[in-house]
């Protein structure tokens, strides 16, 4: 009896509906990695991606002893176009029902003083690889009759973001290729939503933290576990899914109520933010 209710299924259920098999990238830290936690607690088995081999080995016999699931890696490059293509061979045979796309990198500061190499690398991560497997899963869960799509994109994107500007453009891409793909894809029984999340603590925000005093702002951060299970609820009812009340009221007057007014302000507040632009 004991060992039934241990492996009952008891949240994000209606997941199953995929089907067993979930993908996710950048699954080694932050948001993607507990998607995957979230995700092989409840018995889901799981392709894991990512550059950093050694981590998702760990992380794969972890989930595999602590929930007796499958766990299959990846090595993945995604700023590099061989590696993307090596990638979707290996897929072959699997039954992914569930894409969830978490891999992303951020830029900040001065637009005029970054790097062109940064900038450029990031688009190819955040747009091109975006675009390409988004494109790969779609064709792929149209063909199976019946899947689900989660792309992350940034509560940044959904306003006049200064000091942000290349990280927030490449955001609000993948806002549009979620939304527009939604009603596409209704009709296919492919589901597709996407997850914006305001600050959130993980390795990618302790990076930008050496350079911004958020104590400056009255944005609050919010842990993993509180972005992804508002993420794994929601999805698919919402189109798109804002973690935390105070963010969604933020989107709401940023996007909605004051767009340009909002900006300016924004440009003052993250000036002041920002320890090497304030100096
Ligand atoms: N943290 C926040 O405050 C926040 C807010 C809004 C949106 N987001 C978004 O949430 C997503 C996850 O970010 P996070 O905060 O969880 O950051 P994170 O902990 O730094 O995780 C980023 C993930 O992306 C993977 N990745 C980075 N470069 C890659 C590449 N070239 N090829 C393949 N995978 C790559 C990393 O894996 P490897 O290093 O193993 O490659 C890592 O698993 C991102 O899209 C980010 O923009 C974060």
């Amino acid at each position: 009896m004991k060992v039934i209710i241990k492996h009952m299924k008891t949240k994000y259920t209606h997941l199953f509906q995929y089907g067993s098999w979930a993908l996710v990238s950048g699954a080694s830290s932050g948001i993607g990695k507990t998607f995957c936690e979230e995700l092989a607690a409840q018995g889901m088995n799981l392709v894991i991606t990512g550059r950093k081999e050694s981590t998702l080995m760990k992380l794969k016999q972890e989930w595999e002893r602590s929930y007796k699931v499958k766990v299959q890696v990846r090595e993945l490059d995604l700023t590099l176009n061989e590696s993307i293509d090596r990638f979707f061979s290996s897929l072959k045979g699997l039954d992914i029902g569930l894409f969830i796309h978490s891999a992303g990198m951020e830029s900040h500061g001065r637009f005029e003083q970054s790097s062109e190499e940064h900038e450029m690398e990031l688009l190819q991560l955040n747009v091109a690889s975006t675009l390409r497997l988004t494109r790969y899963f779609s064709d792929k869960l149209v063909k199976r009759g019946q899947g689900g799509i989660l792309l992350v994109s940034s509560l940044a994107s959904h306003f006049i973001s200064p000091y942000f500007a290349n990280y927030s453009a490449s955001k609000a891409y993948i806002n549009m290729l979620a939304l527009s793909l939604r009603e596409e894809l209704r009709a296919k029984k492919v589901d597709v939503s996407v997850l914006a999340p305001g600050l959130t603590q993980t390795p990618m925000l302790d990076a930008v933290e050496k350079d911004i005093d958020w104590s400056k702002t009255p944005m609050k951060n919010m842990s993993t576990l509180e972005v992804v299970q508002t993420a794994l609820e929601d999805f698919p009812r919402k189109g798109t899914i804002i973690p935390g009340k105070a963010n969604r009221i933020v989107s709401f007057i940023g996007s909605r109520v004051m767009p340009e007014k909002f900006g300016r302000n924004n440009e003052k507040m993250m000036r002041e933010a920002f320890r090497q632009i304030r100096g």
